[in-house]
């Protein structure tokens, strides 16, 4: 399976990227994920991305291209991929079509999740990470553990910096620019299917699972 969930910052892709890798055992291939690390890492790129990240604003393409060729060319993703937050652009879905064509995959699919934008401000205002493992909380669903310390590691709970009202704002703004013309591109190809973010955690799911049944994933 070859996929990317598209969406806005907090329709649930991390969420959802989690359970189809856990299910289909492929991997999830986040760039928010990969440069948060480089940032906890200070790496040359980490201190590069951090204010950028910050500010809600985006990495520039060809460090996010170099960054995707080189986790591609990784032995676990020749059974398929989740792509999680990538691409982001116009430029980063053309770069990802070079690659995919180097590498032979033609059966690509595209998920959109939607979500309305004041839930999109709820859930990511209220979202809590571990600062240590990642772990997803939320308070709007479930006080923080005691402590403020993750049950999974005993990391500290913290909030993400970009998580910041100004900077969701910010966030979606971005997401509306530069990736929503990402849905008339992939509509183009063919391989747009849309799924209603709102719902449950496991009814997205379900609906994810179904339009790739269907597809005969
Ligand atoms: P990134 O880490 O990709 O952040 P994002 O796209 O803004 O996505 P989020 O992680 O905020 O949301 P999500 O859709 O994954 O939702 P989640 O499942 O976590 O990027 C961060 C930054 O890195 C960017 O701003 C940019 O600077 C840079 N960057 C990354 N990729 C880049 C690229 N390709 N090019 C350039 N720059 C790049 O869920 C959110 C919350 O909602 C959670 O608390 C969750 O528990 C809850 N939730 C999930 N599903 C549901 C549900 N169905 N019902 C209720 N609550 C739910």
């Amino acid at each position: 399976m070859y996929l990317i969930l598209l969406g806005a910052p907090g329709v649930g892709k991390g969420t959802q990227a989690k359970m189809l890798m856990k299910k289909n055992d492929i991997p999830q291939i986040s760039t928010g994920d990969i440069l948060r690390s480089e940032v906890a890492d200070q790496t040359e790129l980490g201190l590069r991305a951090k204010e950028i990240m910050a500010r809600g604003e985006l990495v520039s393409d060809d460090i996010i291209l170099g960054m995707v060729e080189n986790r591609l060319s990784m032995p676990d993703c020749k059974k398929g991929f989740i792509l999680d937050g990538f691409p982001r652009t116009i430029p980063q879905a053309e770069g990802l079509d070079v690659l995919l064509e180097k590498m032979n995959i033609l059966n690509l699919k595209v998920i959109e999740i939607y979500v309305p934008q004041e839930e999109l401000v709820r859930r990511l205002t209220s979202r809590r990470i571990c600062a240590n493992c990642g772990k997803d909380y939320n308070i709007s669903v479930k006080p923080l553990p005691p402590g403020g310390k993750c049950e999974r590691c005993g990391g500290d709970i913290i909030q993400r910096e970009d998580d910041k009202e100004a900077t969701i704002k910010n966030r979606l703004q971005v997401y509306q620019e530069l990736t929503a013309p990402l849905v008339s591109y992939y509509q183009g190809k063919g391989n747009l299917h849309r799924v209603d973010g709102k719902k449950s955690v496991d009814s997205v799911f379900d609906n994810i699972e179904k339009i790739l049944l269907a597809r005969g994933q």
